[in-house]
């Protein structure tokens, strides 16, 4: 897949960064993860390769070794669920590259629905993976941002468009989200209100989105979080989410429009845009092999 026309450069064009570019990718080990590790390894940045699993991080990185880029691929342990593992990844990466993390790709996501399913049973894990995960793994490494730098530092967050405003049919938790003054708390107060929901067995009657409900709440809710962040950073951190699409992975069982490297590409580039035509605050979709056009959010 060819980098979109909105996207001003391909490769060999204008490079902003080198090996000494710091990028962290949490579920690095597999599927669309492991793709952009991949992708930014042979764009020549340095990539730390988050994974839960140290046997399965650790085959991760093999393979890229076999394929001639294991100079520019570190691997860490990392499980975005448990706060003690984020604790513990964020100390590691200081011991062993100080500050100067560039990029962070919260990619790291579950979902426990077969395409068609729409069971809440998993609701908290969910949220706790998706939502809380980032949300804590960003607060644990904004000390180990590079200081000053000149190229922007960059979060994207995985998303997806089952998480989009317009999939919540419940006026109020929309009025919340919507509001250009939303706030950390209200966010998290939000996700409470739903857990609450599943747990009291109300959640279908309380306009929640319709399709993957608890994966769509928290996707919605790090959409949310994504705004304030964009907001309270403007002008020293770009914070961004990118939903790939139904892409053939694991969370799909296989299904999908396009691989996760075609995801990955887009990924990648959106990640290594030139600091002055960096956005902030958007949501990027790919969509049948084109990028729609940016939205809000
Ligand atoms: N595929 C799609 O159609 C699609 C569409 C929209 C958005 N997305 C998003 O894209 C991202 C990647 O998903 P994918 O499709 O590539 O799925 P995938 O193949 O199932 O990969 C998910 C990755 O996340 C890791 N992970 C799960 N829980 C974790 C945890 N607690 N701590 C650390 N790592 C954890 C998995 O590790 P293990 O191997 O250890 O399980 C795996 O590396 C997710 O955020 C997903 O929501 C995917």
């Amino acid at each position: 897949m060819e980098p979109e026309p909105y996207f001003p450069y391909s490769d060999g064009g204008e490079r902003w960064w080198s090996e000494e570019t710091k990028a962290v990718v949490t579920g690095g080990n597999k599927g669309i993860g492991f793709a952009v590790v991949k992708r930014l390894a042979e764009l020549g940045v340095t990539v730390i390769l988050a994974a839960r699993d140290t046997h399965k991080g650790e085959a991760a990185l093999g393979s890229l070794r076999a394929q001639g880029l294991g100079r520019h691929v570190h691997f860490l342990l990392l499980d975005v669920s448990d706060p003690l593992s984020i604790t513990a990844f964020a100390s590691e990466f200081q011991a062993r590259f100080g500050p100067t993390l560039d990029i962070l790709v919260n990619n790291a996501g579950v979902s426990f629905n077969d395409v068609h399913e729409n069971s809440v049973e998993h609701a908290e894990t969910v949220i706790k993976t998706n939502f809380y995960g980032p949300k804590l793994l960003i607060q644990a490494l904004l000390p180990l941002f590079r200081p000053n730098s000149s190229n922007m530092i960059r979060i994207l967050n995985v998303s997806s468009r089952l998480g989009s405003l317009n999939k919540v049919r419940n006026p109020a938790i929309r009025k919340v989200l919507e509001g250009e003054e939303l706030e950390e708390d209200e966010i998290d107060e939000t996700v409470r209100t739903f857990l609450r929901d599943v747990r009291c067995g109300r959640w279908k009657a309380r306009g929640w989105p319709e399709h993957w409900t608890e994966y769509a709440v928290s996707k919605l809710a790090l959409n949310a979080y994504s705004k304030v962040l964009a907001k309270r950073f403007e002008g020293s951190i770009s914070v961004n989410c990118f939903c790939p699409g139904f892409t053939k992975t694991s969370m799909t069982r296989g299904k999908g429009n396009h691989s996760p490297r075609d995801a990955a590409s887009l990924l990648a580039t959106l990640a290594l845009l030139p600091p002055p035509l960096l956005p902030t605050s958007k949501f990027f979709l790919l969509r049948s092999s084109h990028l729609a056009p940016l939205s809000k959010l």
